[in-house]
């Protein structure tokens, strides 16, 4: 728990500044790759997000699912950006028939005080990170994990432990598979590479080397982490050399009903929920959407460990010492004048 000095300031804002401010804190929300696919637009009492088209990984993410998750995370920001100004967020998500790059509405008039719980959660917005290896011994409490499913199912989402290890295995293995797949394609391979930097590159979007690991850091089972440094020899350095007991931490499947436009969104605010809600309790949270982004792994994942919804993240959570850092575009560069939109380009989900 931070302490009371640490808490974010809750400003008195005047009204014409709410919607800067609100945007400023939606950045920090994870996004795949850190593409940091969203643009908005904003007036005195309303902001709009859109999803920015050009920034969504092409041969990764064809349909857009993670790129619209990623603008879920950044509407839960928002949303709770607007309760910890006192404000009661009103959000109409997509589809919106006169344009499809509109991810979501967001408006607020009324007021109520914000409560510790959300106090709590939007304290951790721009602290958390995410981990890339293995966790520590201690154990994930029932209770954490009990507030993290209840919060998942309030975004319209499903958060499915995994606690079979026959299934733990089989999971890792289809990572595995899937991560050594994605390696073998080159194009995908330049994809990441467009979306990593070398230590000290001044860009604010992509993945930093500050953010992983120099050297991975296997598990039993091992869930293997996307190889954002491709053999450069980037990365953070290890912070002991000594042996240390070190598992994958529990294991988890965030899944939708549906595998809609409307569903990504869901997954995205239900994920940025779970990883705050994890954040305050000490805990973090590795992602591996490796498998979900081929045909065969995300249908094996669908019909043998979903409970017959649709899987859209694969997600670890333990207590590890954390020294990552990411980095994020300046709110200036994501809101536009109202009337520019990202494009004309449907977000419709499919049904895979
Ligand atoms: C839809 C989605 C998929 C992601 N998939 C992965 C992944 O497969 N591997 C990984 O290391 N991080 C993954 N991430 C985490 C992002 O890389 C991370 O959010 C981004 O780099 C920003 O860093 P931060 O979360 O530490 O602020 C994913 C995030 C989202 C929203």
């Amino acid at each position: 728990m931070p302490s009371a000095a640490e808490e974010p300031e809750r400003p008195d804002l005047p009204a014409d500044e709410v919607a800067g401010y609100v945007v400023a804190e939606a950045v920090w929300a994870p996004s795949v790759h850190n593409t940091q696919p969203w643009c908005f637009t904003a007036d005195t009492e309303q902001i709009r997000l859109y999803a920015d088209l050009g920034r969504r990984l092409t041969v990764a993410d064809p349909d857009g699912r993670e790129m619209t998750m990623s603008c879920g995370a950044a509407l839960f920001t928002a949303r709770l950006a607007l309760r910890a100004l006192g404000y009661v967020p009103e959000a109409r998500v997509l589809p919106d028939p006169a344009d499809p790059s509109v991810v979501a509405e967001l408006s607020w008039s009324r007021q109520a005080a914000v409560t510790e719980y959300e106090r709590r959660l939007f304290s951790q917005v721009r602290r958390r990170r995410t981990h890339r290896g293995a966790f520590g011994p201690a154990p994930v409490s029932p209770a954490l994990v009990a507030a993290l499913r209840e919060g998942a199912a309030r975004d319209g989402a499903t958060f499915r432990i995994i606690t079979d290890d026959g299934q733990r295995t089989a999971l890792a293995s289809l990572i595995d598979t899937a991560e050594s797949a994605l390696r073998r394609n080159s194009e995908y391979v330049q994809e990441v590479v467009r979306w990593t930097s070398p230590p000290g590159s001044p860009r604010r979007d992509g993945v930093p080397a500050t953010a992983y690991p120099a050297r991975a850091e296997r598990t039993d089972p091992d869930f293997p982490g996307r190889d954002f440094a491709h053999g450069c020899g980037w990365g953070l350095p290890p912070l002991s050399t000594a042996p240390s007991f070190r598992t994958s931490g529990l294991v988890g499947l965030l899944t939708t009903p549906d595998n809609r436009a409307a569903d990504w969104v869901n997954a995205g605010q239900a994920l940025q929920r779970i990883l705050l809600t994890a954040s305050t309790c000490g805990v973090a949270v590795a992602m591996h959407s490796q498998p979900l982004e081929l045909d065969q792994p995300r249908e094996l994942i669908r019909s043998r460990m979903s409970g017959g919804n649709y899987p859209q993240l694969v997600l670890r959570l333990g207590t590890v010492i954390q020294v990552a850092t990411s980095v994020r575009r300046s709110p200036a560069d994501v809101l536009r004048s109202p009337g520019t939109g990202s494009g004309p380009k449907a977000l419709t989900g499919n049904s895979k």
